[in-house]
């Protein structure tokens, strides 16, 4: 068993990687901004599955705030097996209504913190000829729908191929690409889901298992879902302007 570092463990997919991650034995360590919501789910992780979970509550768009991050994942002496690059958050508005900063704080959360820690953990992976990293993008990374697809598009792209180049080294990369799942992603962003219907939405348990069973064959993407498979493949032969989809309802899946 090896130590797994998550960030965005506070809630929705993170928290359900820390749940399945501890039920396999291994250490944890959880990164988000909430630190009580992380020391709870510490408290009970531990108590549930007699696993060390270690807390590093820390703003992965302040620059130090990821800077500290990036140190803890490059310790030697508390080596990082896993990392799962999961915090993310989706914008409402259209780009031009964004503010700049908004726009740049989105990409460093999905890009430069995930990019980050992926350059801090890799050389001790290496290393040690085994390692497992799960960037969680979305079925959104094959849509033309924003900066919340195009960010999920560079973690599709270098999942792939540092899957390929790594691989070989023992260590699987993975793009993890869910469909609309439930969470508190929607409302945090304060997008409206009532008249969505049932049938459309994933379980996290089920994204989450079915990302961890594909990384461990060392598989590039996962995809779960016929559903979401399906939409992929549509991608590829619909027009942008049917993909582009009814864009304020449907822009942050
Ligand atoms: N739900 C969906 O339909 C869906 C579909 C496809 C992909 N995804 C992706 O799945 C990932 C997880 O989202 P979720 O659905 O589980 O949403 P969620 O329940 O809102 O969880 C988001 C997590 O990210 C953390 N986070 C947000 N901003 C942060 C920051 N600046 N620094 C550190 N941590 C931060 C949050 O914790 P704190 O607030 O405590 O910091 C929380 O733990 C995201 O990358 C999202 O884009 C979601």
């Amino acid at each position: 068993m090896t130590t797994a570092l998550i960030t965005g463990a506070s809630s929705g997919l993170g928290a359900e990687f820390a749940r399945q991650l501890a039920a396999e034995g291994h250490d944890l360590v959880l990164v988000a901004r909430h630190r009580e919501r992380l020391e709870a789910a510490a408290r009970g992780l531990s108590a549930e599955h007699g696993v060390e979970v270690e807390v590093v509550d820390v703003d992965l768009t302040d620059p130090e705030g990821l800077a500290f991050a990036v140190a803890r994942a490059k310790d030697p002496s508390r080596p990082v097996g896993i990392l799962v690059n999961n915090a993310g958050h989706g914008l409402l508005h259209d780009f031009h209504d964004n503010t700049l900063l908004d726009e740049v704080n989105h990409l460093r959360l999905h890009v430069e913190a995930a990019m980050s820690l992926c350059h801090a953990a890799l050389p001790g992976m290496l290393a040690r000829g085994e390692g497992r990293i799960i960037n969680v993008a979305s079925v959104a990374a094959y849509l033309p729908r924003g900066t919340y697809a195009a960010a999920k598009a560079w973690l599709l792209t270098f999942s792939r191929w540092a899957n390929v180049h790594y691989r070989r080294s023992g260590v699987h990369v993975t793009a993890l690409c869910p469909g609309l799942t439930r969470t508190e992603f929607h409302s945090r962003m304060g997008m409206e889901t009532r008249y969505l219907p049932a049938w459309i939405w994933l379980r996290a348990d089920r994204v989450v298992r079915d990302g961890l069973r594909d990384n461990l064959a060392g598989k590039a993407v996962s995809v779960p879902s016929v559903l979401y498979k399906a939409t992929v493949a549509a991608s590829k032969v619909l027009p942008d302007r049917l993909l582009g989809g009814p864009a304020r309802r449907a822009r942050s899946t």
